[in-house]
């Protein structure tokens, strides 16, 4: 008995093992419920949601359950303006590979009796700098609208997905779903690859009265878990639903790994002599992707021949005589046909015309928009914006966040972008900063921006020196810093820039001398203004600078000064002692009649001496107090 047990036990984990040996690596996934102080799970699934991270700014609130097919999550995070036009998640250590990236858009909760209230906010959502989606208004009414999906290849170990107001209302999220996806998803052909991106428009289930996520179909975590659509009928009483519980061949293939149950269900005309047609709005002048679903589950139809037809899209054949029992290989054996398609209108119309007899069938619809991925801006120049933005302490409302020039319609304010050919991405041609309110200092990272032409941080509260490493932007032809607190000396390295043709100073803290060098440009038509500074010379309108010493010459005159200084004191203390001596004698002499007297005879005798003996006159005449005294 116990070793029955015993080896029923070792049976399980070898079962155990073998089916995770079999279901492979398990997908990358994240999910984040925005605004959520704590992890959630949800029903039935179990699902897990992290609490809300990775995000630019914004503020948690409760969201309103009106929309039907969104994870019931009961919080979102909302950004108002006033924290800037553009907000990110920045989702960091993403391992490179394709993802589907799903975003749910939440609806503030309001206890505003004013029925005018807009509580729907329309903004746009951009993927790694490519924007993916504009909501349209009345979203929230609709299922199918209540979020936003996109097949993208991560490349870079970050996923940035950004929300750009577009002044109605402030974008507010409930959820972000980074869902890893085979490598090759929705391969369509040559034209696929890392520079595409995939959006869905629409995924329909047709002939299924319900929605459903490829979960709540046990399908596999490597389809990216897709929201079907329900299709009960294309209308026109054209069509019926059918379904079938015979297991499906083929269905859960790799790359997109479709669930089973897709393909149980299907749509058929009610008359052989119908089209079955689908009519969708579409955004002209964009190429789609389309994927059809098909098996053979009716009944009626047990051999090849017996159903055959043509797919046509916008009125063109894409497709002719279809069989799908003959394609597949066999009846209840999944069938996808993938096509790309330009639409220059603003529907796409797709439509199964049954030959002679048949009836036309459907499982499934997909319509992708195929959107080509933005270029960036090229990584050093965006490091050197980030180091700005914190030096100069910039303010919310700016929105720096996410990729300063892409998505095109909504780059950094304050920054100007220029496609650069040579490294194929955008750069910074010029910064517009003037009269913001800045504080900080302008930190020597700024040489990092490379292509600049023209700097105007004019009328700002900027603090300290000009960074020297400005003279390093050789493109560079309007500085205006003017109306600042920008201290000590102009950096020797501004005169390097040749270029330079505007160069606004004035009204600074700056003294010194004006680097030399920017004399010649006057020569060539430049205009300066050095004026309101510190004490700035040496050019034409400035005072003129002392004379400009070497280092060697300066310690020869503080040599020669000191020699000099010492000689003189000298000379001072000799003259100091004779006139001493003289004086004390005088004072002696003058000291009593006697006394007096007898100086006036000893001098006498002296003078009569002097002309015999001349040395001892002399000793006599220096040494005259101490020997009279
Ligand atoms: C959100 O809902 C919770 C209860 O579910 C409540 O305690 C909290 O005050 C609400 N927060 C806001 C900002 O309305
Ligand atoms: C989609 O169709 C193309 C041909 O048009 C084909 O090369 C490709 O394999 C199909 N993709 C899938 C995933 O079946
Ligand atoms: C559609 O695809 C074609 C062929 O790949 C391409 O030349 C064209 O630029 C695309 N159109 C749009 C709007 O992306
Ligand atoms: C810089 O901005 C100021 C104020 O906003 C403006 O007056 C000035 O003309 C600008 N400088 C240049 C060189 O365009
Ligand atoms: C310039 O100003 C900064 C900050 O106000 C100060 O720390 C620095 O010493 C000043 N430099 C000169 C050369 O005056
Ligand atoms: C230079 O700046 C001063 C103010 O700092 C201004 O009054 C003057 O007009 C400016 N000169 C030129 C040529 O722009």
């Amino acid at each position: 008995m116990s070793r029955f047990l015993f080896l029923q036990s070792w049976l399980l984990i070898f079962c155990l093992a073998f089916s995770t040996c079999l279901a492979g690596p398990a997908p990358w996934v994240i999910r984040i419920s925005c605004g959520s102080r704590v992890n959630v799970r949800t029903l039935p699934t179990n699902t897990l949601w992290y609490k809300d991270f990775a995000y630019t700014g914004g503020i948690p609130t409760n969201s309103t359950a009106k929309v039907y097919v969104a994870p019931p999550l009961k919080t979102l995070r909302y950004f108002p303006l006033s924290e800037g036009p553009n907000n990110c998640y920045n989702i960091k250590k993403v391992p490179r590979g394709r993802y589907s990236v799903r975003v749910f858009f939440g609806l503030v909760a309001h206890h505003d009796p004013d029925p005018n209230f807009d509580n729907e906010p329309l903004f746009d959502i951009s993927v790694e700098g490519t924007q993916i989606y504009s909501l349209q208004s009345g979203w929230s009414n609709h299922e199918d609208q209540v979020f936003t999906e996109a097949q993208v290849f991560l490349t870079d170990g970050t996923a940035s997905i950004c929300f750009h107001s577009t002044g109605h209302g402030d974008p507010a999220i409930l959820s972000i779903e980074i869902l890893e996806v085979a490598d090759r998803a929705y391969y369509f052909g040559p034209e696929w690859g890392e520079g595409v991106i995939l959006r869905t428009v629409t995924r329909l289930s047709c002939g299924n009265g319900k929605s459903k996520f490829d979960v709540d179909y046990s399908g596999d975590r490597w389809g990216g878990d897709r929201l079907w659509s329900r299709m009960t009928t294309f209308g026109q009483s054209s069509d019926k639903a059918i379904s079938t519980e015979n297991s499906i061949k083929k269905a859960s293939n790799a790359p997109n790994f479709y669930p089973e149950a897709l393909y149980q269900t299907a749509l058929v005309s009610t008359d052989s002599q119908l089209d079955l047609a689908y009519t969708m709005d579409v955004d002209p002048h964009k190429n789609y992707s389309i994927w059809l679903h098909f098996a053979e589950i009716d009944v009626s139809v047990t051999d090849v021949g017996q159903r055959i037809f043509d797919i046509l899209i916008n009125g063109d054949v894409i497709f002719d005589e279809v069989d799908i029992t003959k394609m597949s290989g066999d009846r209840y054996t999944a069938l996808v046909l993938n096509t790309t398609v330009p639409v220059n209108g603003r529907t796409l119309t797709i439509t199964l015309n049954p030959k002679e007899g048949s009836h036309a069938i459907i499982n499934a619809i997909e319509v992708f928009e195929v959107i080509t991925a933005e270029p960036k801006t090229l990584l050093e120049e965006v490091r050197a914006l980030q180091a700005l933005k914190s030096a100069l302490g910039l303010p919310l409302r700016f929105g720096w966040n996410g990729d300063p020039c892409v998505p095109q319609q909504h780059p950094w304010s304050g920054a100007d972008c220029q496609f650069d050919r040579t490294s194929s991405k955008w750069v910074i041609d010029g910064l517009g900063l003037d009269n913001q309110g800045l504080s900080g200092f302008l930190p020597n990272d700024i040489s990092g921006l490379h292509h600049l032409q023209s700097i105007n941080l004019s009328t700002n509260n900027i603090l300290g020196a000009i960074p020297s490493s400005l003279g390093t932007i050789t493109s560079l032809e309007v500085l205006d810093l003017s109306y600042n607190f920008f201290n000590g000396s102009i950096p020797d390295s501004i005169g390097q820039l040749t270029s330079v043709r505007r160069l606004n100073l004035n009204g600074n803290s700056l003294s010194g001398r004006v680097p030399a060098a920017l004399g010649e440009r006057l020569l060539h038509g430049a205009s300066f203004n050095f004026t309101d500074n510190a004490g700035l010379c040496g050019m034409p309108g400035l005072p003129t600078c002392g004379p400009h010493l070497s280092a060697g010459a300066k310690i020869g005159i503080a040599f020669g000064a000191s020699v000099a200084f010492l000689l003189m004191v000298i000379c001072l203390m000799c003259w100091w002692k004779r006139r001493q001596n003289i004086l004390r004698a005088q004072q002696i002499a003058a000291r009593g009649a006697p006394y007096a007297k007898a100086r006036i005879q000893t001098a006498h005798d002296i003078q009569m001496t002097r002309h015999h003996n001349h040395g001892y006159a002399r000793t006599a005449a220096e040494n005259g107090p101490s020997l009279l005294s």
